[in-house]
C-alpha cells in the first residue's frame, strides 16, 4: 500500500518537475480591441495548457468584459488612463456616421484611420514606464504581438526589452513578412480583391506595393529610436522581418492561395468550436421553427442600427417562412418570427442544424464560424477587412454581398431567397466546410505548437535569407541596375566604334573628293 502511494507521489513530482522545466514565460500583447482579443486569448490558453507561464496584457476598459475565460492565463492589467479605447476610436474616426453617409471604408482607408488612432495609443502604451518595467521583471522568453499594421509600433517593446518575439494576426502582410511577391496577385489592402486583376488594377496595386515597401504608411519607425535609444536603429519593417514566426489566422479555402515562406504558419480561424446545445427561450424559439432559422449579427460593436435599415430588413424577413435570431438593440417588430437580443451565442446558433443562413458584417471570427459549421452568408460589410471578406464570399459563391445602405427591401428579400433556395450556396459552403475541417484541425493548438517550438529551437532555421535583405537585393534591383549599366556601356562602346570608323571613312572620302577637285 505504502509502496503504491510513494510511487504515485514520485510520478506526480516527476510530472510537476517536467512541467516546470517546460514552463517558459510568454507575454501576449494584443491590440486593445475585443475582436483581436478573441484569438490572442484562445492561443494564450492553449499555450498555458502546454505548461507555460502565460500572461495576457489587458487594457483596463476591457477587464470587466471577462474576455479571458482561461484560468491558466494570467492577466496583466494596464492603461487605466487610456479609457474606453474602442468608444474613443469610433467617436474620433466617426466611422459609423461616415458609413451611413455613404463613405467607402475599404481596408486601406480604414487602416489609415485606425493607424492615426492606434498610432497614438501604442505610443502611450510604450511610454508607460511602470508597465514596461513590469514586463521586463517577468523576464519573458517570448513576446507575442499582433501583426495588424496599425498596431506595429508595439514591436518596439520586445526590441527594447531584448526578448525574442512572434507575430500573430489576421492579415498576411507580404511587406512585413517580406514574401517574394508579385503585385499581380491581390492583397487585402488594395481595392480590387478578385483573384485575377485587370491591367489597371495591377498598375494601381504596383504603386501601392512600392509605397508600402518604401514608406511607413501605417506605423512609425521613429518609435524605435524614441523608445529604444540604447539599441541600434532598425525600421519597423526590419524588426518585423526578424520575428521568430508569423502565425496568421487564414487559410486557402476562404482566402485565395498565395505564396508564403516557411516561417509563416496559416492556422485557419481559432474562434469556431463544436456547438453547445441552446438553452431556455432561444432553444424553444429555434426548436419551434418549421423551416429553419436565419442568424443575423453585425458583431458586438454594431448593435445600434438606424430604423430606416432595420425596418427594411424586417420587411425582407417577412417575405420568408423562416424564423430569425437577430443581434440588435431594439424590440422585435414581430416576436413570432424575429427574436432580438443584444447578445447571442453566435457559434452555437451557427452550429444548430436548423440554421440555413447567416446575415453578417463579415468580420473574420464570424466568417470562420460560418465556414466551420457550413452556413452560407449574406455579407453586409461596414468597414475594414469586411469588404475584402465579403467580396471573397461572393466570388467563391459561398453567399452574396449586399450594400445595406442602398439595397431595397425587394433586393434584400431576393438575395435571402436566392441563398436559401438555390442549393449551390449551401452546397459550396458545406464542401468548403468539410475541406476546412479536414485540413485545419485545431487552429489554437497549432498556433501554440509553433510558439512552443520556436521557444525550443528558435526561428532562425526557418527564416529565408530574403527576409534579411534590403529590398533592392530581394528584388535583384542591384543586378538589374548592373546589367543595364553593362548593356549601356556596351552600346556606347559599339556606338563609339561605329562613329569613329564612319568618321574615319567620311574623312577619307572627303579627302578623295578634295583631291579630285
Ligand atoms: C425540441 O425538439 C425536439 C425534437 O425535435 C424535442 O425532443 C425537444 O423536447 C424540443 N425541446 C424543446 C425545449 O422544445
Ligand atoms: C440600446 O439603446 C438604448 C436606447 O436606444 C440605449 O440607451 C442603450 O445604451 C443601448 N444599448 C447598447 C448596448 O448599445
Amino acid at each position: 500500500m505504502m509502496g503504491k502511494y510513494s510511487l504515485l507521489l514520485a510520478a506526480v513530482t516527476l510530472t510537476l518537475l517536467l512541467a516546470n522545466s517546460a514552463g517558459k514565460t510568454v507575454v501576449f500583447f494584443p491590440p486593445p480591441l475585443t475582436s483581436y482579443f478573441i484569438y490572442h486569448t484562445n492561443i494564450a490558453g492553449a499555450l498555458a495548457r502546454m505548461g507555460h507561464d502565460v500572461y495576457l496584457c489587458v487594457p483596463h476598459y476591457l477587464i470587466s468584459k471577462n474576455l479571458v475565460k482561461d484560468k491558466d492565463v494570467k492577466i496583466l492589467e494596464y492603461g487605466e488612463q487610456l479609457g474606453d479605447i474602442t468608444g474613443k476610436a469610433m467617436k474620433n474616426t466617426n466611422m459609423m456616421e461616415k458609413f451611413w453617409a455613404g463613405d467607402s471604408l475599404h481596408p486601406a482607408s480604414t487602416m489609415f484611420m485606425a493607424s492615426a488612432e492606434f498610432g497614438r495609443v501604442t505610443v502611450e502604451i510604450l511610454s508607460d514606464k511602470v508597465l514596461v518595467e513590469k514586463i521586463r521583471r517577468l523576464k519573458p522568453d517570448l513576446l507575442v504581438v499582433d501583426s495588424i499594421p496599425f498596431n506595429m509600433n508595439m514591436i518596439v517593446l520586445p526590441y527594447l526589452l531584448d526578448v525574442p518575439y512572434a507575430l500573430v494576426g489576421t492579415l498576411h502582410d507580404v511587406v512585413l513578412s517580406k514574401v517574394p511577391y508579385s503585385p499581380a496577385t491581390p492583397t487585402m489592402l488594395v481595392k480590387s480583391h478578385k483573384d485575377r486583376m485587370s491591367f489597371f488594377n495591377r498598375v494601381q496595386h504596383f504603386f501601392w506595393y512600392v509605397a508600402q515597401i518604401n514608406f511607413d504608411l501605417y506605423y512609425d519607425s521613429s518609435c524605435v529610436s524614441k523608445f529604444a535609444p540604447h539599441k541600434p536603429y532598425r525600421s519597423i519593417n526590419e524588426l518585423a522581418a526578424n520575428a521568430e514566426v508569423f502565425i496568421i489566422e487564414l487559410d486557402h479555402i476562404l482566402d485565395y492561395p498565395r505564396p508564403t515562406l516557411p516561417n509563416t504558419k496559416l492556422i485557419g480561424g481559432s474562434s469556431p468550436s463544436l456547438a453547445k446545445p441552446l438553452t431556455g427561450e432561444l432553444l424553444k424559439f429555434v426548436n419551434e421553427s418549421k423551416n429553419g432559422i436565419i442568424v443575423m449579427t453585425f458583431g458586438g460593436t454594431v448593435v445600434n442600427l438606424p430604423p430606416h435599415f432595420t425596418s427594411k430588413m424586417a420587411s425582407a424577413f417577412k417575405q420568408l417562412d423562416l424564423r430569425v435570431v437577430w443581434r440588435v438593440n431594439m424590440t422585435s417588430p414581430d416576436p413570432k418570427q424575429i427574436l432580438t437580443s443584444t447578445w447571442i451565442p453566435q457559434n452555437d446558433l451557427l452550429g444548430h442544424e436548423k440554421t440555413k443562413l447567416f446575415v453578417s458584417h463579415c468580420g473574420k471570427n464570424g466568417q470562420y464560424e460560418a465556414l466551420y459549421h457550413g452556413v452560407p452568408i449574406l455579407c453586409m460589410p461596414i468597414f475594414g477587412d469586411q469588404y475584402y471578406n465579403a467580396e471573397r464570399v461572393a466570388d467563391k459563391e459561398l453567399g452574396l454581398y449586399a450594400d445595406m445602405r442602398t439595397a431595397s427591401t425587394e433586393q434584400l428579400a431576393a438575395m435571402l431567397k436566392e441563398i436559401i433556395y438555390q442549393k449551390k450556396y449551401t452546397e459550396n459552403m458545406k464542401r468548403a466546410s468539410s475541406l476546412y475541417r479536414e485540413l485545419y484541425k485545431d487552429p489554437k493548438q497549432e498556433a501554440a505548437y509553433w510558439l512552443d517550438h520556436v521557444m525550443k529551437y528558435g526561428g532562425d532555421y526557418m527564416r529565408s535569407a530574403g527576409q534579411q535583405m534590403p529590398w533592392y537585393q530581394l528584388y535583384v534591383l542591384d543586378v538589374i541596375a548592373f546589367l543595364l549599366t553593362v548593356l549601356l556601356a556596351a552600346l556606347f562602346i559599339i556606338y563609339f566604334i561605329i562613329k569613329q570608323s564612319l568618321k574615319c571613312c567620311g574623312f577619307q572620302q572627303k579627302k578623295v573628293k578634295a583631291k579630285n577637285e
